[in-house]
């Protein structure tokens, strides 16, 4: 079975999405088998344990380089046996060298339309916040595969999301968490397994 890891930060509620579609069926080609958080504090670690999977902390030690991190993380990677990377609200900006280690095996979920209201700074609230303040009617959640671009890689599957004229951040965050979200991340993540698995492209 290919090990799937899923790497978070905090609430975990894509992660969670991805844990029930194992259970349910609609993720098979692909086992979540590790979830790496690099906040101790994180809720998905809960969710993760709860789900039976392993979890593992990996915090960023203070005057430690990015690829410092990086090399340990890709190390607790390969002693996992990971063959394809889920991120699900990661916030940290992963490496050159963990891209490299594992490239075209990355995932990320992104809450706008790319090429709307991604890129750096573009993260949390603040994506609902631009999308708000543009005024556009419609945005929504992509999945694409990380390089070294932020939000920049080769987009898998994208959902649109309506917004309401009485939207506020909050809102349409949580709506396009429970529309797109939620529904695309484990479709996305089987796709890209299944693929793997016939020694295809994502
Ligand atoms: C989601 O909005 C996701 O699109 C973004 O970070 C958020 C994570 O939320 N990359 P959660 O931890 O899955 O609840």
């Amino acid at each position: 079975m290919l090990n799937i890891a899923v790497l978070v930060s905090g609430g975990g509620t894509n992660l969670q999405a991805l844990l029930d579609a194992e259970k349910s069926g609609v993720l098979h080609s692909g086992t979540i088998s590790l979830v790496l958080s690099n906040q101790p504090d994180a809720f998905a670690l809960t969710r993760a344990r709860l789900a039976g999977v392993t979890g593992v902390t990996l915090t960023k030690a203070k005057g430690e380089t990015a690829a410092e991190y990086g090399e340990r993380l890709v190390e607790v990677l390969k002693a996992h046996d990971i063959r394809l990377v889920v991120l699900a609200g990661f916030m940290l900006i992963l490496s050159p060298n963990v891209i490299e280690a594992y490239r075209d095996r990355i995932v990320n979920i992104h809450p706008s339309l790319i090429p709307s209201f991604c890129g750096e700074g573009f993260y949390g609230l603040k994506v609902h916040e631009a999308a708000l303040a543009k005024g556009v009617k419609v945005t929504g959640a992509t999945v694409h595969l990380v390089n070294e671009v932020p939000d920049g890689g080769r987009i898998l599957a994208q959902k649109a999301v309506e917004v309401r004229e009485d939207d506020t951040p909050e809102h349409l965050q949580k709506r396009v968490m429970e529309e797109a979200e939620w529904v695309l991340l484990p479709q996305a993540t089987e796709r890209a397994a299944q693929r793997i698995n016939q020694g295809l492209e994502i």
